[in-house]
C-alpha cells in the first residue's frame, strides 16, 4: 500500500497529535473521522469546522471502524483499555501508526515512563491487535513540529518500529512525504527504545529551561549522522 493509494484514515485521539496528523491526512486527500471516549466531542467537532468536508468525528469504536489506516494517538497509560473498548477486530489487517508513550507526568517531577526497557507500549498495542501491522512511529517530537519541520541543517530523521515491512514502508513514505528522513529500528519491540527517546527529547527541553507545558511546540528534533 502506498500514501497514495485511496483509504480511509480512522484517527483515536483528540490531543495535538491526533488533530495535526489528522489535518495532515486530509491535505492529502484521505477522509478522517477523528474519535475520543464519547461520540460527541467539542475538541473533536471544533476540529471537523475547520477541517473540511473530509473530517467527520465519533468515538474510538466510530473511528476504529471508519478507517483503513489507523492512528492510535491516547493518552499512553489509557491506549490499552481504549483499544479494548474500540474492539481489536476492528483494527484486523489494518495499517495502525502508534504515536503513543507510555508517558508518567507527576507535578513538579520529571516525565517517566510507567514500564519499559522489557516491554514497551508498542509491543502492548502489537499483542492487543495482534493482526494489525503496527508501526511505532511520530512518538519522538511534539506534534508541533510533526509537519514539514525546517531546520537549518536540512530534514531531520523519524525513528519508527514495526514487524510488517510493508506497513513500515508507508510509514516511512508518509515521513518523507512530511519532511523526515527515517531510520527503521527493527521490529515493533525496539519501541522498548524507542519510546524512551522521548524522554531524552523532553529532558534536552528542560534542561534548557523550556517549560514542560510547551512541549507542544518546541522546536528540537534527532537526527541520525551518517557517512
Ligand atoms: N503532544 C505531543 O506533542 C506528542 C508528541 C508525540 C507523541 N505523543 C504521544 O501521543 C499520544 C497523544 O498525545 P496528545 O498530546 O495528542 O494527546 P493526550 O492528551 O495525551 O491524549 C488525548 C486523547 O486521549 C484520550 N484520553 C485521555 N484520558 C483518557 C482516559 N482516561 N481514558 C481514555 N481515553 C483518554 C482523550 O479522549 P477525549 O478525546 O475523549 O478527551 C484524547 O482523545 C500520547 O500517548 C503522547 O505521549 C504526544
Amino acid at each position: 500500500m502506498s500514501i497514495a493509494t485511496d483509504y480511509k484514515v480512522g484517527v483515536l485521539g483528540t490531543g495535538g497529535v491526533g488533530r495535526t496528523l489528522g489535518s495532515a491526512f486530509i491535505e492529502l486527500g484521505h477522509a478522517v473521522k477523528l474519535g475520543a471516549r464519547t461520540a460527541e466531542n467539542p475538541t473533536a467537532e471544533a476540529w471537523a469546522r475547520t477541517a473540511g468536508s473530509l473530517a467527520s468525528t465519533g468515538s474510538f469504536a466510530d473511528a476504529a471502524a471508519f478507517g483503513d489506516v489507523i492512528v492510535v494517538a491516547t493518552l499512553g497509560v489509557a491506549t490499552e483499555d481504549v483499544l479494548h473498548a474500540a474492539d481489536p477486530a476492528s483494527f484486523a489487517g489494518k495499517i495502525v501508526l502508534d504515536t503513543t508513550n507510555p508517558l508518567v507526568l507527576a507535578r513538579g517531577q520529571r516525565p517517566t515512563l510507567a514500564f519499559g526497557h522489557s516491554d514497551s507500549l508498542g509491543e502492548r498495542v502489537q499483542r492487543l491487535l495482534a493482526t494489525a501491522h503496527v508501526v511505532k512511529v511520530f512518538n519522538s517530537v511534539c506534534h508541533g513540529l510533526m509537519i514539514r519541520p525546517t531546520f537549518d541543517h536540512g530534514p531531520p530523521d523519524m525513528f519508527l518500529a514495526g514487524n510488517d515491512p510493508d506497513a513500515k514502508r508507508f510509514a516511512a513514505e508518509l515521513c518523507a512525504t512530511w519532511g523526515w528522513g527515517a531510520v527503521d529500528l527493527g521490529g515493533i519491540d525496539a519501541s522498548r527504545f524507542l519510546e524512551p527517546m522521548v524522554i531524552a527529547w523532553l529532558y534536552a527541553g528542560l534542561q534548557r529551561g523550556l517549560p514542560l507545558s510547551t512541549s507542544g511546540t518546541w522546536t528540537h528534533a534527532f537526527k541520525l549522522l551518517q557517512r
